[in-house]
């Protein structure tokens, strides 16, 4: 008898992938070799005289130097940004901040395909990501919250609301335009004014939006950009003109940043990391299933704090549904971002793709099946095959801990209880889907899993009127709809 392995690599040999012809997108990024901060109105050198560099994390080339801002340099834009909130912004009627947000929605489209470019450059996502859902997402999302500027009295009624001041955001790489869309959008519709920092390795579309709030005439002030790393994030969060936080990013620094606000008055809120579940039951359609899964974990390289990374599938259906997605990962393309049929991009940094590195060989060494596809990866660059773990149970480091990276785990389950059970267990509680057929099902499951979305018979649909946040410790506070606008806002009389 074969002695059974508790580990192995199977490398999935389908034949050749037919190749398609090179098809790479060719618009103008317009980029620049220096990008300064933004600050009341203009771009503007860091006291400090620093700057960093910017890679393509899709071949390591630098891309462009980015201004380092120092404490002083915050400093500056929180006094911007105050003044502007007192002396124009708070004062201007709703209409007239909605016709601003308005314009700056409308020449995001006009650059759409430029900015799309400049996303996949610096962030390493493909091209048909950033071009069909990060652009068209990041303009829905001013255009959602422009028309929400006027109409402020109806947001809760009874009720009168009051902008808070100034806001400090700090936003991360994964959807770095949509991240500062879903902060800016609805903190101005409100009233409030800005300071924001873009995350390290992809500052460059936030800088573009400087340049469209110029073109847009936003009075000076409105939106300041600073950049840098964690220690600019820290100056941001604990400048005394803050009235509230926002935050995106790692559970890590949400925990810090909370420690840092405890006694102040600023409001705070939090969206952390996740460890959704996909649960799919036996009666569920597979076809759809397997495509709605695929794209749960391996959009966007994982990198997705809703990542579906948890396959929980009914036991009856698990051999099946594994050997579907073999056939499926076996043909995803991985590769250059800037292709048009490149599925998988690149890992947005080197650190990020030692993290996926180290938990997958963590993976090997407890005992799950490891099974990745053939496919080859590019020489330069920073890339990781689709991953499938069968095999994986709770107490597995793949099963709890975000990889946020390309890598699914598949558990599995006999009845609804123990899905429950199953997909509740983890100390995050962002998002959750659920496969079947049955709507008494989708009802209960939906009351009963601790996630602050859940996805029915489909995974990763956004829209800017539907509120998106966490449960536990993937934070709290909503981004999106009438909730979310909410959280930017204090309500009075
Ligand atoms: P991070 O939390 O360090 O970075 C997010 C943002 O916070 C960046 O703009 C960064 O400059 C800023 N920052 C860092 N330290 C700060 C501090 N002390 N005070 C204020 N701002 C600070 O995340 P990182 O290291 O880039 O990624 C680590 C892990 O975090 C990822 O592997 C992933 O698991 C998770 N993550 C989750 C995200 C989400 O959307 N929920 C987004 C990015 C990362
Ligand atoms: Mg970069």
């Amino acid at each position: 008898m074969p002695k059974p392995a508790t580990s192995r690599t199977r490398e999935l040999i389908f034949g050749d992938l037919w190749e398609y012809d090179p098809a790479p997108e060719t618009a103008d990024p317009k980029l620049k070799s220096r990008y300064d901060l933004f600050i009341n109105g203009k771009f503007t050198a860091p006291k400090s005289g620093q700057t960093f560099d910017t890679i393509n994390p899709a071949n390591e080339a630098k891309l462009a130097e980015i201004a380092v801002a120092g404490a002083d340099d915050v400093d500056r834009a929180y006094k911007a940004a105050d003044k502007a909130f007192t002396s124009t912004w708070s004062k201007l009627p709703g209409i007239e901040r909605g016709k601003y947000i308005y314009r700056i929605a409308r020449l995001l489209q006009d650059r759409a395909r430029e900015f799309a470019v400049a996303e996949t450059l610096d962030g390493g996502k493909p091209i048909k990501e950033s071009r069909d859902f990060d652009v068209p997402m990041a303009a829905a999302h001013f255009f959602y919250h422009a028309g929400w500027a006027d109409k402020l009295d109806y947001i809760a009624p009874g009720r009168r609301v009051q902008p808070l001041g100034v806001v400090g955001q700090v936003i991360p790489w994964n959807f770095p335009l949509l991240m500062m869309a879903w902060k800016i959008a609805p903190a101005l519709a409100m009233g409030n004014t800005v300071v924001i920092k873009p995350a390290e390795t992809t500052s460059i579309t936030a800088l573009k939006m400087g340049e469209i709030f110029q073109e847009a005439g936003l009075p000076p002030g409105v939106v300041n950009i600073v950049t840098g790393a964690g220690e600019t994030g820290a100056a941001v969060v604990n400048h005394p003109l803050a009235k509230k936080i926002a935050f995106t990013g790692s559970t890590e620094v949400g925990k810090v940043i909370m420690k840092a606000l405890a006694g102040t008055d600023k409001k705070l809120t939090l969206e952390l990391g996740g460890k959704a579940a996909n649960i799919i039951f036996d009666d569920a359609p597979l076809d759809q299933a397997v495509e709605g899964i695929v794209n749960g974990i391996f959009f966007n390289q994982g990198h997705v704090c809703c990542a579906g990374s948890r396959l929980l599938v009914q036991e009856s259906i698990a051999d099946e549904v594994l050997a579907r997605l073999k056939r499926r990962i076996a043909v995803l393309r991985v590769g250059d971002p800037m292709d048009k049929n490149t599925d998988i991009g690149a890992i947005n940094s080197r650190e990020q793709l030692a993290k996926i590195t180290r938990l997958v060989a963590s993976g090997v060494k407890e005992g799950a099946e490891i099974h990745q596809p053939a496919c080859k990866l590019p020489a330069k660059g920073f890339y990781f095959k689709p991953t499938v773990f069968s095999g994986v149970s709770m107490s597995h480091r793949i099963a709890r801990e975000e990889i946020f990276g390309p890598v699914l785990s598949i558990l599995t389950f006999r009845t609804v209880e123990e899905a429950i059970e199953k997909a509740n267990n983890t100390a995050f509680g962002l998002s959750a889907g659920v496969w079947t057929d049955k709507g008494s099902r989708i009802l209960k499951m939906s009351t009963e899993l601790k996630a602050g979305v859940v996805w029915a018979n489909t995974y990763n649909k956004f829209d800017p009127t539907s509120p998106f946040g966490g449960y536990k410790e993937s934070g709290f506070g909503r981004e999106g709809g009438r909730q979310g606008l909410l959280d930017y806002g204090q309500l009075v009389g």
